[in-house]
């Protein structure tokens, strides 16, 4: 039997992606998104021009917040959601464009759910809920203490996929993924911003000493790890999703000048409130249950982001960068 799934936040950085790979098993896909003006709706539309194609694809350009939920998932197999507001420094303006945007929409899917026979829903939390997590690597059981309002709204959401499981059995499962990057990554996220100014020659700015450390993980290790949860996740469950590629953003910088051969720019400037200062992702349990295992390498990785910004440059003139942006950061 083909799969129907309802890919939410379809056009981002890593629903596309994500509607890329489920096309390509063959699976149906209903696609929504509302090309929210985060960043500039043109690129998610470039995101999800080929899959918008396709006719197992069904796009349905809607805000979670109007739309009519329950007709849509009485013919829905798998929920990945992954719609929500992002970007942990920007949290601290509009809370209420984040509450809106990660709770509410969370909680209108939990909701209209509960009478229909979906599967699963895969739901995008996040690293951030941690804060300056107190143990590195970081299991799921470590206490909860985002540094940035973003981070509140993903705890929440998390508290509300188990409550709504625990009352209603909607089988949900919660995946934090940690800072991921590869082509098509958003124009707020440091690797971005990193490649689009040195290959123009511009300073890139770094936001601290440059000695804070993420666990950098590939986009395709996180589609992965998603898909592998909608059919072994446990329903009220969270698993880290973590690309196990802990550096510094100094070191990343390094990897860039080694892949472009010259020097990049830098300018130090003030941390940034909202940033933890590391993150590393203890994956144990995500390998024991989903059989996630990241197989990118840092450096590939990287270079195909490099490749991807180099192609976007040399094709397109319309999109003036990947990297404009209107997000506040
Ligand atoms: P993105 O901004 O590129 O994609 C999110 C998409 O959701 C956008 O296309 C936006 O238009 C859409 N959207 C937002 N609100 C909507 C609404 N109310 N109705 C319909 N569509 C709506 O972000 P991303 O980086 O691809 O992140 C995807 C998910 O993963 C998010 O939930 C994010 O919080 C989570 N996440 C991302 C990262 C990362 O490093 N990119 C890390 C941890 C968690
Ligand atoms: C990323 C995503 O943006 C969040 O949506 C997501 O929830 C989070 O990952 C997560 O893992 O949960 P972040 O780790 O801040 O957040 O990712 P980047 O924007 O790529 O930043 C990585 C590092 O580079 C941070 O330390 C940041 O301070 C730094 N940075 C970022 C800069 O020094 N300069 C910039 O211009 C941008």
């Amino acid at each position: 039997m083909t799969k129907t799934a309802l890919i939410t936040g379809a056009a981002g950085f890593v629903g596309s992606h994500l509607t890329d790979r489920c096309l390509q098993l063959g699976w149906d896909v209903v696609a929504l998104d509302a090309f929210t003006d985060y960043y500039d709706p043109a690129i998610k539309r470039r995101n999800l021009a080929q899959a918008a194609g396709r006719s197992r694809c069904t796009l349905i350009e809607a805000d979670l917040l109007e739309v009519d939920l329950r007709s849509i998932l009485s013919d829905v197999m798998i929920v990945f959601h992954l719609a929500a507001q992002p970007g942990v420094r920007s949290s601290w303006d509009d809370f209420d464009l984040y509450l809106q945007r990660n709770v509410s929409a969370t909680q209108r899917i939990l909701h209209a759910a509960r009478e229909t026979s979906v599967d699963r829903i895969v739901i995008a939390s996040s690293s951030s809920v941690y804060g300056d997590a107190e143990t590195m690597p970081t299991t799921e059981m470590v206490a909860l203490r985002p540094v940035s309002p973003y981070g509140i709204t993903k705890v929440a959401v998390e508290h509300l996929a188990h409550l709504y499981w625990r009352s209603f059995r909607v089988p949900s499962v919660c995946l934090r993924y940690f800072t991921v990057y590869g082509p098509r990554q958003r124009p707020d996220m440091a690797f971005n911003r990193l490649i689009s100014s040195a290959l123009i020659g511009a300073p890139f700015e770094i936001f601290g000493d440059g000695n804070q450390t993420r666990d950098f993980t590939y986009v395709d290790d996180v589609i992965s790890g998603s898909l592998a949860a909608a059919g072994l996740g446990e329903p009220g469950a969270v698993y880290n999703l973590g690309g196990g590629s802990t550096r510094t953003m100094n070191s990343v910088i390094a990897v860039l000048q080694e892949l472009l051969d010259s020097p990049v720019q830098v300018r130090y400037i003030e941390r940034q409130k909202g940033d933890a200062r590391d993150t590393a992702a203890d994956i144990t349990r995500a390998r024991r249950a989903l059989g996630f295992q990241p197989a990118m390498d840092f450096e590939s990785g990287l270079a195909r982001q490099l490749a991807w910004h180099r192609s976007i440059m040399a094709t397109e003139t319309d999109i003036p960068s990947a990297c404009s942006v209107n997000a506040r950061t």
